[in-house]
This record gives structure tokens, C-alpha cells and sequence, in this order.
């Protein structure tokens, strides 16, 4: 099959297009054609040697992914022809994926290949550290950094759906009006105001219940100073680049949770709580409850270029190769 593949952990600039062996079917696990593949931060990192986990190359990037069941192993109630979403390590940037099938959803027929590849894991994140991290309540204030990026923009969306007012703070004309047209209440612009000024502004000094931080640097500290009594602060990554020093006498003043957000491990520790989270996304998705924003469409022979954009932060919307 053909795919995109990582040789030596050299980045994005080295990834290749080329043939690797068609995977194997064994038993709970189904072959699937890739539709969609989304480009996610976290595959660039992956390429890059800079990720938690370090597959042995050669090896494709890519971990959600949406297409068509082709091969079905025994016991996993899939059978050719289903449309799916799923989820996997790496590999989703190929023409065929193997997932075991509890990583593996049927697609209500009125979600598309692109907009469905970004349920299981970006949304999956937000979903997860909104609603079991965060206990987020409709009455409550929500900040999403980095609103307009992969799991940001999913917050902003589940964020508005349980009921929350939502803050969105971004860098650029273009991701304030997907962010505003994603239900965002309030925009801060941090390329041009001053993040705790802009806080201050929106809520009249009161500050936020809740940060959603997929960002780091210095805007951690900046949100979490911040926050209201009782505030949570969710540590989902650091796109920034730094990886944030906090002093802990900043949540003991307020009584502010920290919240570690780590979906992959989550999906290995709690299967069935993270397969109901999946349901549960997939009726929203189906009710217009969210809607995926894809901005950006490449091929197979353009998925270094797909990933040096996310990688550049100029992507607005997901970023999807179609093998
Ligand atoms: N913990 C988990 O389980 C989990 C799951 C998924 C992703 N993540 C992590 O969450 C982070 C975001 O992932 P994503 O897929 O949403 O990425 P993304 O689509 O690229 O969005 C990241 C956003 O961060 C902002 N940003 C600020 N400084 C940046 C910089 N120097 N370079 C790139 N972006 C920068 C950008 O928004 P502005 O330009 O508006 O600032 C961008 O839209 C990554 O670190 C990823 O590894 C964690």
C-alpha cells in the first residue's frame, strides 16, 4: 500500500511517499481503506522524535482516521463496507489502517469521511477534559486557548453544547471569525491585547471558571492567574513550545485544580468510559451539535505539506489528507 512514511525521526521535511506491506487482519482487528486522515501536533512531534511514543520507522504518521471497512476480523461485528471512524498509534496516513475494532466506530450516514476522521481523538480530547476532567457546568465560564486549533476548536463546540459561556482566544482574523462562527461568546485577541487584560474585559474582572490549555508558555500562568475561586485549570499540550513552570501558591490562593489531559493513555486505562465519551460524540456530531470545521485538504503525495502547516500554525480549521 502506499503511504506516507517516516524513515529516520528527521520532521516533517523528511517524510517520504512510498510502499509499505499492506497490514495483516487477525482476530478484533479490522482492515480499513482510509477516506480521511487528520494532521494533528502531535504527528508532527511524532516525526520528530519529540512525542511521548517512538515507533520503530519505517512507519506512517497519522492517528484518526475515517473510511471503509474492507476486511473484518472474527469477533469484531464489522463487516465490509461499514463507514467508520477510528483511532490508532500511527498509520492513519496510508491506504490502509488496521485498528482493533474497540477503536472503531460505525458513521451515522450524515457525517462526511472528513469532518467524522476528527471525532474519535480531537474531540474525543476535548470531550474527555471538559467533561470528565473539568466537570464543566452550564453556568460556568470556559477559556479555550488556541481556540481555533484541532482540540481548541472542539472545545469551544462541546464547551457551548453543555451549555457554558465560552471565551475563545486566538491569533488572527481568521481564526476569530471561525472561532465566533463556532459559537465562541467572547474573542480575545492575544496577538494584539494582553491576555489577562482581555480575560478582565470580557468578564468584568470576575475571570473564568475553567482554561482549556493546548498552548503552554506563557500563557499558562497568565489564564491561571485568571481564574475564580474554585477554578480548574486543563493541561492539554504545549503548542508553544515551553513547557510551563506554574508557582504553587497560585492554585492554593483560589482553590484552582491543575488537571492533567492525556487521551491516549486515558483510552487504555478506562476502554469503556472512553467508548461511551465516543457515543456519546457521535450523536452530537449526528445532532449538528458540533460541527467539525476541516479547512484544509491535501492528497497523499501533499502530507509533509499538510503537516508543515499545522506545524507552522497556519492552518485554521483541520487539516485532512485523503490517501
Ligand atoms: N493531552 C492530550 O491528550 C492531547 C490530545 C490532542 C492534542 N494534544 C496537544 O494539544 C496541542 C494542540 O494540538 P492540536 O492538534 O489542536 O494542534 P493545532 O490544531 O495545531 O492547534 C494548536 C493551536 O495552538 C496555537 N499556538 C500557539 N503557539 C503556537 C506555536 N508556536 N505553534 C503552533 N501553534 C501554536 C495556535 O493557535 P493561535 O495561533 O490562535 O495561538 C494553534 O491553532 C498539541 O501540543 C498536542 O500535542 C494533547
Amino acid at each position: 500500500m502506499r503511504a506516507l512514511i517516516c524513515d529516520d525521526f528527521g520532521g516533517v521535511e523528511s517524510l517520504r511517499v512510498g510502499d509499505l506491506p499492506d497490514p495483516e487482519v487477525k482476530p478484533g482487528t479490522v482492515l480499513v481503506r482510509v477516506a480521511s486522515a487528520v494532521a494533528n501536533f502531535a504527528d508532527t512531534l511524532m516525526v520528530s522524535g519529540r512525542y511521548q511514543l517512538k515507533p520503530e520507522p519505517p512507519f506512517a504518521p497519522g492517528y484518526e482516521l475515517a473510511g471503509v471497512v474492507v476486511e473484518a476480523g472474527e469477533g469484531t461485528g464489522f463487516s465490509p463496507g461499514d463507514r467508520v471512524c477510528g483511532f490508532t498509534p500511527y498509520g492513519a496516513m496510508a491506504e490502509l489502517a488496521l485498528l482493533p475494532a474497540e477503536s472503531c466506530d460505525l458513521l451515522p450516514g450524515v457525517v462526511g469521511f472528513d469532518e467524522a476522521a476528527t471525532l474519535p481523538g480531537t474531540y474525543g480530547t476535548s470531550y474527555h477534559a471538559l467533561v470528565d476532567r473539568a466537570d464543566l457546568q452550564a453556568d460556568e465560564t470556559l477559556l479555550v486557548l488556541g481556540a481555533a486549533g484541532g482540540v481548541g476548536l472542539a472545545a469551544v463546540q462541546i464547551g457551548k453544547a453543555l451549555g457554558a459561556k465560552v471565551v475563545a482566544a486566538v491569533s488572527s482574523d481568521a481564526k476569530e471569525e471561525l472561532a465566533r462562527t463556532s459559537g465562541a461568546d467572547e474573542v480575545i485577541r492575544y496577538d494584539r491585547e494582553e491576555l489577562r487584560a482581555g480575560i478582565d474585559r470580557v468578564t468584568g474582572g470576575h475571570g473564568v471558571d475553567v482554561v482549556f490549555d493546548p498552548v503552554g508558555g506563557e500563557a499558562t500562568e497568565a489564564a491561571l492567574r485568571s481564574t475564580r475561586w474554585n477554578g480548574r485549570l486543563l493541561v492539554i499540550g504545549f503548542a508553544a513550545g515551553d513547557i510551563p513552570s506554574i508557582p504553587l501558591n497560585l492554585p492554593l490562593l483560589k482553590g484552582n485544580a491543575v488537571l492533567g489531559v492525556f487521551w491516549g493513555r486515558f483510552t487504555n486505562e478506562e476502554p469503556m468510559k472512553a467508548m461511551d465519551n465516543r457515543t456519546r460524540i457521535l450523536e452530537m456530531a449526528a445532532n449538528k451539535m458540533i460541527v467539525p470545521q476541516v479547512g484544509h485538504r491535501f492528497t497523499l503525495d501533499e502530507g509533509a505539506v499538510a503537516l508543515r502547516m499545522v506545524a507552522e500554525r497556519e492552518a485554521v480549521g483541520r487539516v485532512v489528507v485523503k490517501p
